[in-house]
């Protein structure tokens, strides 16, 4: 069956990873902390709002869904957040993510987790993905990352500020997760039942997370590298931190995970270029807010001018109108990218992309418009229902 047929939608893609992937990497990529309250509430808080829908209205030939942020300009109003160990899901899925990204003209955002580094992403794209920066105990490995970003001519880092500790995740905890940092033979047996991610995965050795290969103090191999890494991310973050990495940091800086106004109003007086209204995906604080319904509040809070990237639930078009609709300026994607890649490399990508976006022109043009700059200027176009 064509990709087409096959998938319709983003829970498609996901059904097919989920039956792809060992369970222990399955269960990384859906699951949420604690009771998964708030990774439910990011979904069902979409239905709190309505689209208008507008008749005999005259529509431009071709929509046009760019948007611009923070002055860079972007074919569509969304694309892949930083997931950590793409390439673990899929052999170099960070490479065939940024690719898909690229060949759509949207921004590719590539984790301090990821096993494909800066310089192999560039090549590969020819350009410089956005680099999303974990801050680790050591001063000088952070030293290093950035220097890496300015060698490989990154323009724009994402601070992520909601993991001071990280939560737990009841699947990966049963999964044995974090504990992973050698093949057991109940990891043997996950990776037997799944024949084709292992052909495709561990022949040729399993990778390695490139950004810090050779660095004996984080080990050898992914599964130690993810669990030295988690464990010496720097549990101190303060405001302080954003300042001296603003001064340290000459090119764009976001800070991703910021949940609050009063953070959000504390993010503008630090000068920084945008954050990302994020509870990462549930995946942190359980029975927080969703980030769809605190979009009016950030905004003000945040004020006109720095930009306003949401994530967190986003899983159709008509989602996606809703933020621009509400006061965001771009949406980041996570879960919707790892289970594409993992399901179908990076023509599953390249077909999510082309699937989000043809729902988002069907929705705008039902709603009597034609892009996402008139979206952004009509009032009322999104009602609480
Ligand atoms: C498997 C997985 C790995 C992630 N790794 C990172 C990471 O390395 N850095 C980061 O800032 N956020 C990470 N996130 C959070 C995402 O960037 C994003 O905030 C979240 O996935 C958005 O929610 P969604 O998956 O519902 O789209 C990860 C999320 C998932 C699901």
């Amino acid at each position: 069956m064509s990709l087409e047929r096959r998938y319709q939608n983003v829970e498609d893609f996901a059904q097919v990873a989920r039956r792809r992937l060992p369970k222990i990497f399955a269960d990384y990529i859906d699951g949420g902390s604690f009771s998964e309250t708030t990774l439910r509430r990011n979904r069902e808080d979409f239905d709190l709002f309505a689209l208008r829908q507008r008749v005999l209205s005259p529509l431009a030939a071709t929509s046009d869904l760019s948007v611009t942020v923070a002055g860079r300009l972007s074919k569509l109003p969304f694309g892949p957040g930083p997931v950590g160990f793409l390439a673990l899901y899929r052999k170099n899925g960070d490479i065939a993510v940024a690719r898909a990204a690229a060949e759509a003209g949207i921004p590719f955002v590539l984790s301090t987790f990821s096993i494909n580094g800066l310089g192999t992403i560039r090549e590969a794209t020819g350009v410089a993905p956005d680099f999303q920066l974990y801050l680790d105990e050591d001063p000088e490995v952070n030293a290093a990352h950035l220097d890496a970003c300015r060698v490989q001519g990154v323009e724009r880092i994402f601070l992520t500020v909601d993991t001071a500790i990280t939560s737990v995740r009841e699947r990966d905890v049963r999964n044995g997760f974090r504990g992973v940092d050698r093949m057991t033979p109940g990891l043997l047996w996950q990776f037997a039942q799944r024949p084709l991610w292992s052909l495709d995965l561990l022949l040729g050795g399993f990778p390695e997370v490139e950004l810090v290969r050779g660095r004996p103090e984080f080990g050898r191999g992914a599964m130690a590298q993810a669990g030295n890494l988690s464990r010496r991310l720097d549990k101190n973050l303060t405001w302080d931190t954003v300042a001296e990495l603003r001064h340290a940091w000459s090119g764009q800086l976001f800070i991703k995970g910021v949940s609050d106004p009063a953070d959000a109003a504390r993010a503008r007086e630090a000068g920084v270029d945008g954050i990302v209204l994020s509870n990462h995906g549930g995946r942190q604080l359980d029975h927080g807010r969703s980030t769809v319904a605190m979009i009016p509040e950030m905004r003000e809070a945040l004020g006109p001018s720095a930009a306003l990237v949401v994530d967190s639930g986003f899983r159709r078009g008509s989602d996606i109108v809703k933020a621009l609709a509400l006061g965001a300026d771009f949406v980041l994607m996570g879960r919707p990218f790892a289970w594409a890649v993992a399901a179908e490399g990076e023509a599953g990508v390249a077909h999510l992309i082309v699937l989000i976006e043809r729902e988002i022109e069907i929705t705008l043009n039902l709603m009597g418009l034609s892009s996402m700059e008139e979206l952004r200027q009509q009032e009322d176009c999104i009602l609480r229902k």
